[in-house]
């Protein structure tokens, strides 16, 4: 098994009043193991929505995930968001980070919420190193520049060691230089922490380092490209 996704026949339908939209439209993708993978596509493709539904944040109308070889579309509530917890991590387009704590305090929050309270000190310090913000440990996020806002919200959502980082476009608040080493940082999180990374984005600048692109057009994957 070299995949940490599977999807089968997957699809997600909203209603709104009389009108259903199909946001996706038989899914059947494998998202490598140990990679970056980058689902790509125009506004309302179906991006986020498919992030949400590998994450076990939302549940599709149809068919079925495999995180490796377990089905966690058919787990109850309760299994999936201890799944969601312990093993995933979410970054997303606008850094949501407390204003009022210090990246340091930020990180170590985010420990405590996933239910670390043994070393937290030390493994929130040990992130924040990571993503480079070692001399920045006790700034606020109005002291810090977007990427470094960012990168303080990578630190959190890798602390608690997670399988799978989800990024949703998190580079669009950013130039392309800043964006860029965002997705570095996410590289070398794969190639080091053995974590695999999902992303969405539109930024073109991004596709050279991906290690696999996702086509998507009105909920449909049109293709999975390793590059
Ligand atoms: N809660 C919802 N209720 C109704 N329709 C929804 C809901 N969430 C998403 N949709 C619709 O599903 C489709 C896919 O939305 P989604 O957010 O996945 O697109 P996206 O590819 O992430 O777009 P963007 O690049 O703008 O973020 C869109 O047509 C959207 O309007
Ligand atoms: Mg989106």
């Amino acid at each position: 098994m070299d995949y940490t996704f599977k999807t089968e026949g997957l699809y997600r339908r909203f209603k709104s009043g009389s009108e259903t939209v199909v946001a996706l439209n038989d899914v059947n993708i494998e998202i490598p193991k140990n990679k970056l993978s980058i689902l790509r596509g125009p506004s309302g493709s179906g991006k986020t929505t498919l992030i949400n539904i590998l994450g076990a944040l939302d549940r599709p109308s149809e068919g079925k995930v495999f995180l490796e070889d377990v089905e966690i579309t058919k787990m109850s509530d309760v299994r999936r968001d201890a799944i969601r917890r312990t093993k995933c991590g979410f970054i997303f387009q606008s850094v949501a980070l407390m204003s009022n704590m210090t990246a340091f305090e930020n990180v170590d929050f985010g420990l405590r919420i996933a239910g670390s309270n043994k070393s937290r000190k030390k493994r929130a310090e040990e992130c924040l190193k990571q993503v480079g913000l070692a001399k920045r440990m006790t700034h606020r996020p109005q002291e810090l520049s977007g990427g470094e806002q960012q990168r303080v919200a990578i630190a959190r959502a890798i602390s608690h060691r997670p399988q799978v980082l989800f990024a949703d476009e998190p580079t669009a608040e950013l130039d392309t230089q800043t964006g860029l080493q965002v997705v570095r940082l996410f590289k070398a999180l794969v190639e080091q922490e053995g974590i695999t990374v999902v992303m969405t984005t539109h930024d073109v600048n991004m596709m050279e380092v991906a290690d696999y692109v996702f086509n998507l057009e009105d909920g449909v994957v049109l293709d999975g490209q390793q590059r």
